[in-house]
């Protein structure tokens, strides 16, 4: 969709529909005042008579507004405007596009990103707008033998500022909404692929052709060449399945080239059925979101490259399939990670961590700034703070501050959990250096404790996207979570140097 922003009165747009908003109480947004103006009252009329209450979730279409030049105004309830967030703002530019896709309008202006919300700039306002436009009017159809039916599509969306000298700052603000949808497209497209089509394989693939688009370096390793480098655990995940492995390295340099890097390691399980600990039936073919980490850190790296930010970032993505057969992990094997660590299989689903703690050991070597592992590691997580935020953990207090000022500002929000040295007595083996799980209680924070074994050298943080990389049920789907966050998290690091 073609996004634009611009400055001027409502009532002179020729857009096919003109959106202002409605306060709680029929109370009008400063552009409504305006519609309301030039029209003679007409507004306030329709106010008065109840057909639109600015409750949340409410719109009414107009059509032939007199004193208006465009054919259409579409009012969208806010409610109460005291409680108008960021939040109820992005709800009601999501009801915005809604109602705007339903109406069938190829082009339409909103009058919504000048409104204030608490604590929210301009910037952010646009931004946003832009994002949860491209999120609403997101479908996923490249499985569908031909395009479904129906609406035709909104094609050009016209943001207004309020004033001519505010232009500059809603065009970078949406500049920077369109670098992060574009990078959470890609995530949910890779995510939403099923698991005979998104192998590692083809992960590696699309990680070729993004890093030709965008100009990035790109090395991907093969089986030899990952058991050259001795990562066992890896490999031991690797081994159950018929498709072959993947070691993705990415890098876009965009700042000095001697610069340590920000190092991204994204978990790319394409399909988890727990292998030999087989999974239960039921949802199982969520598992394909298993490598929504490592979309994640393809989706942001296509952001960061089109933003052009100053830094460095290196992308690690170690991918496979876990599946069960007769060169499986078994419950009870023993392998030898490429730190030299052994590690206890004690359940073979526990298999994020064993694919994930081979690519920290490998972070070593790029000398990093700090390392953000993302991935879908624990069902735990979903159960301690579900579909709303992202686990944190990490090593150092002051990257995690980073992370968490980052989702705020994303609004793509993180939550922190301990990692105090108490957790890892749980991860205690008989049989080897450690196991790779420690039992129900606190399994979000075991899992990260495990590899904090791998990520003694450097700062690092953990984000556990189980509850956020995607949704279940009827609106089933991949979000493109949490690529908002850390591309936020690395424009402040280019920021500050
Ligand atoms: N990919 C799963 C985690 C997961 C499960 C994410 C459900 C989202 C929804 C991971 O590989 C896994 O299976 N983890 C186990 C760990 C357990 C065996 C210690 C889990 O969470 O049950
Ligand atoms: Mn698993
Ligand atoms: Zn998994």
């Amino acid at each position: 969709m073609e996004i634009g922003i611009k400055s001027g009165s409502p009532e002179k747009q020729r857009s096919a529909c003109v959106v202002v908003g409605i306060f709680d109480h029929r109370k009008p947004s400063l552009a409504a005042e305006i519609i309301d103006q030039s029209s003679g009252g007409y507004l306030a009329d329709i106010l008065r008579r109840g057909d639109m209450d600015g409750k949340p979730g409410s719109s009414l279409l107009l059509h032939n507004v007199p004193g208006v030049l465009c054919e259409r105004v579409l009012l969208v309830g806010l409610g109460k405007e005291r409680e108008f967030r960021d939040k109820q703002y992005r709800d009601a530019v999501r009801d915005a596009i809604r109602a705007l896709a339903d109406t069938g309008v190829s082009d339409a202006t909103l009058y919504l990103a000048e409104i204030p919300v608490k604590k929210r700039e301009l910037a952010w306002n646009v931004e946003q707008a832009v994002l949860v436009a491209e999120e609403t009017l997101y479908r996923f159809e490249q499985m569908k033998s031909k395009p479904e039916e129906g609406r035709k599509s909104l094609r050009k969306l016209t943001l207004a500022v309020p004033r001519r000298g505010e232009l500059a700052v809603g065009e970078a603000g949406a500049a920077r909404g369109k670098a992060i949808a574009a990078g959470v497209k890609l995530a949910k497209d890779l995510g939403n692929l099923p698991g005979n089509v998104c192998t590692p394989t083809y992960l590696a693939d699309q990680a070729n052709i993004l890093a030709s688009q965008a100009g990035l370096a790109i090395q991907v390793l093969e089986r030899t060449e990952i058991e050259a480098l001795g990562m066992g655990s890896f490999l031991s995940v690797a081994k159950g399945s018929d498709e072959a492995p993947r070691f993705i390295i990415l890098e876009y340099q965009g700042g000095p080239k001697g610069a340590k890097p920000v190092v991204l390691v994204g978990k790319g399980i394409t399909f988890d059925s727990g292998g030999i600990s087989i999974k239960p039936a039921a949802e199982m073919d969520e598992m394909k979101y298993d490598m929504c980490g490592a979309a994640s850190v393809l989706g942001t790296l296509a952001a960061v490259a089109e933003l052009k930010l100053p830094l460095n970032v290196t992308g690690l993505i170690p991918t496979c399939e876990n599946m069960p057969s007769g060169r499986a992990n078994k419950p009870g094997d023993v392998v030898t990670s490429m730190s030299g660590q052994t590690i206890e299989v004690l359940n073979t689903d526990a298999e994020g961590r064993l694919i994930l703690c081979d690519a920290l050991t490998y972070a070593e070597r790029l000398d990093p700034a700090c390392v953000v592992d993302i991935a879908t590691l624990t069902g735990a997580c979903v159960i301690a703070l579900g579909h709303v935020a992202t686990g944190l953990l990490a090593n150092d207090d002051g990257l995690a501050r980073e992370l968490l000022h980052a989702g705020e500002e994303a609004f793509d929000r993180a939550w922190q959990l301990p990692l105090w040295d108490d957790y890892a007595e749980q991860l205690k083996s008989n049989f080897a250096d450690m196991a790779n799980i420690g039992g129900r209680p606190g399994g979000t924070i075991t899992a990260a404790a495990f590899l904090g074994k791998f990520a003694k050298k450097y700062e690092w943080a953990h984000l556990d996207i189980a509850g956020t990389a995607w949704k279940s049920g009827k609106e089933k789907g991949g979000t493109g979570r949490p690529v908002p966050l850390l591309v936020h998290f690395l424009a402040k690091r280019a920021e500050n140097g």
